[in-house]
């Protein structure tokens, strides 16, 4: 098998004395989509917060391309990262959010454009290409020189995919990014980030209730529950045919 792109080793969370993530072992392969399912305070947010570096583990390694994420080489031992390494590291993992997070006083443009010429420090003219590129991609090229009000909580919703996209992260996180919409705005989110599925080369780690969803784009999907993935396989295999109790009693709740 391919060296995965993501390792995550015996990885725990707690905040205060609440124990969330109790050892989290989880290999993530380039190309992978990755489905993480599981009840609300399981810890699927805290698992992807910790890769996109805004949530620090408590103990255990996440490896991305092999560089240690969270802990950096000082003087022949490892030590804690210092946001310089962060920021590196980092720089190969991009995430969209439930409630978008857009720069209001900005134009949709303009909050594609600025991670690529602030923090990659691409030139205007290019980043400006590439952000016009992206946007047409998912459906907002008539758009471009409006503010996120004037936009439908879909359309915001895609304009953040862009502007994640357009940094060309290797791996791509969601965190259940139709979850805030209405209904009838749903379909055109997912449409496009199973456009984005369908290109192939980026590893994508999508937290969802879509059931339907998972099971036509992931390779994977994970259940968490009580700390750990308590059961993980094919989505014929997890959501199909689910051997796990709690599994099976959560699924319910998704009429399957
Ligand atoms: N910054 C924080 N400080 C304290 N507790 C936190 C913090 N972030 C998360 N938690 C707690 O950790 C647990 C897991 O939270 P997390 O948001 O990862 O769950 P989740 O599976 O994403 O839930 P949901 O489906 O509701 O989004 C919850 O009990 C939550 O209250
Ligand atoms: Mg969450």
């Amino acid at each position: 098998m391919a060296k995965p792109i993501v390792s995550y080793k015996d990885v725990h969370k707690s905040f205060g004395d609440v124990k969330v993530l109790t050892g989290i072992d989880l290999d993530i392969q380039p190309a992978e989509k990755v489905a993480v399912i599981g009840p609300s305070g399981s810890g699927k947010t805290t698992i992807i917060r910790m890769l996109m570096t805004l949530e620090e583990p408590t103990s255990g390694d996440i490896i991305v391309d092999g560089e240690n994420l969270w802990k950096m080489e000082k003087s022949g031992k490892m030590v804690r990262a210092n946001e310089k390494h962060l920021r590196e590291v980092r720089g190969d993992i991009g995430m969209v959010f439930q409630h978008f997070n857009l720069f209001p006083h900005m134009t949709i443009l303009e909050n594609c454009m600025t991670a690529l010429t602030n923090v990659k420090k691409v030139d205007k003219e290019t980043a400006k290409k590439d952000s016009i590129d992206m946007l047409e991609k998912v459906g907002l090229g008539d758009h471009v020189e409006k503010y996120p009000q004037q936009l439908s909580g879909g359309q915001k919703q895609r304009v953040a995919m862009a502007r994640a996209l357009v940094m060309k992260p290797k791996v791509m996180l969601f965190d259940e990014v139709t979850s805030a919409l209405d209904p009838e705005l749903v379909g055109e989110v997912l449409e496009v980030i199973r456009d984005i599925a369908k290109e192939g080369e980026m590893a994508m780690v999508l937290v969802t209730h879509e059931m339907d969803f998972a099971l036509d784009i992931a390779d994977k999907v994970l259940f968490l529950d009580g700390g750990v993935i308590a059961e993980q396989g094919t989505p014929q295999e997890v959501i199909e045919n689910p051997e796990n109790e709690r599994l099976q009693d959560f699924l319910h709740r998704f009429n399957r």
